[in-house]
């Protein structure tokens, strides 16, 4: 069985972070892993010290003019993944694409991706996925793919609306996702029984909270990579917890 997580929350709280995080985590064990940058803005790859990589849209953009044949991009998915093979997880990042309109279409070819070959064809331990800041892919159904999301939520008031808005959406939608989390990101034990209740009143599950960590800053600040973070960071220690919570405890 395929434990499928998805990382959501409003811009800037912390989801890549959290997904390096527990990336850093899952591959002490021995998991076969997929990782899926789902933001266009596709900063996953540097957070984790990859500079060399392909994009869902660098596919979907070699065929132009009309849509891509399924045998074809099947065949052009698999040389995807296997091209952006990294050491001990495979690597998806949709990208964004350079034509007008091309981000939906791009969006739609994720899912397709999901539904037709990565749940079908494919046999990952965990699928983990940074979802956008936007809530696209919750309405969009791109998620559909995912049984659990983690809302990551600072201490703004923007972003405690977002869980929320996330729970409407997903609930208009007829909701696929089996399990909602917030996880709280930089914030103090101070803002914690707020975000509680924030969490209570939505109807989803609390994880705790992630300190704030000068090292997340300092590795970002200086473009490291956030595997290699010291095991006895705050933040990390958090983190450990939740994937053992959440995907370890039911693998
Ligand atoms: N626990 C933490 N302690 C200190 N800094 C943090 C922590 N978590 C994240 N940061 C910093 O906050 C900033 C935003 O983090 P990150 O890029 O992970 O957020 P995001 O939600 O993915 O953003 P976006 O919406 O732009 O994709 C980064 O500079 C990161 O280093
Ligand atoms: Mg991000």
């Amino acid at each position: 069985m395929t434990k499928s997580i998805g990382v959501a929350g409003k811009g800037g709280v912390g989801k890549t972070s959290v997904v390096a995080l527990m990336l850093k985590r899952l591959l002490k064990e021995d998991l076969e892993i997929l990782v899926v940058d789902a933001d266009p803005n596709e900063c996953l790859p540097e957070v984790l010290g990859i500079d060399r990589y392909s994009t869902l849209a660098d596919v979907v953009e070699r065929h132009t003019g009309g849509s891509i044949n399924p045998e074809k991009f099947i065949a052009d998915f698999e040389t995807l993944i296997f091209e952006n093979e990294q050491d001990g997880f495979d690597l998806l990042v949709m990208g964004r694409g350079e034509k007008e309109g091309c981000y939906c279409a791009i969006n739609n070819y994720l899912r397709r991706a999901f539904e037709e070959i990565i749940l079908k064809k494919y046999s990952y331990d965990v699928i983990l996925m940074d979802c956008e800041a936007g809530l696209e892919h919750i309405s969009r159904k791109t998620s559909g793919a995912l049984e659990d999301l983690i809302v990551v939520s600072d201490s703004s008031k923007t972003s405690l609306r977002t869980i929320e808005k996330i729970k409407e959406v997903a609930e208009n939608v007829k909701k696929e996702i089996r399990r909602f989390h917030v996880l709280g990101n930089k914030i103090n034990k101070d803002f914690e029984e707020e975000l509680k209740s924030v969490t209570e009143r939505a109807e989803m599950h609390y994880l705790g909270f992630i300190p704030y960590d000068e090292i997340i800053a300092e590795y970002n600040s200086k473009g490291r990579s956030l595997l290699e973070i010291p095991e006895n960071s705050k933040a990390y220690e958090r983190v450990k917890k939740v994937v053992s919570q959440l995907i370890l405890s039911e693998k």
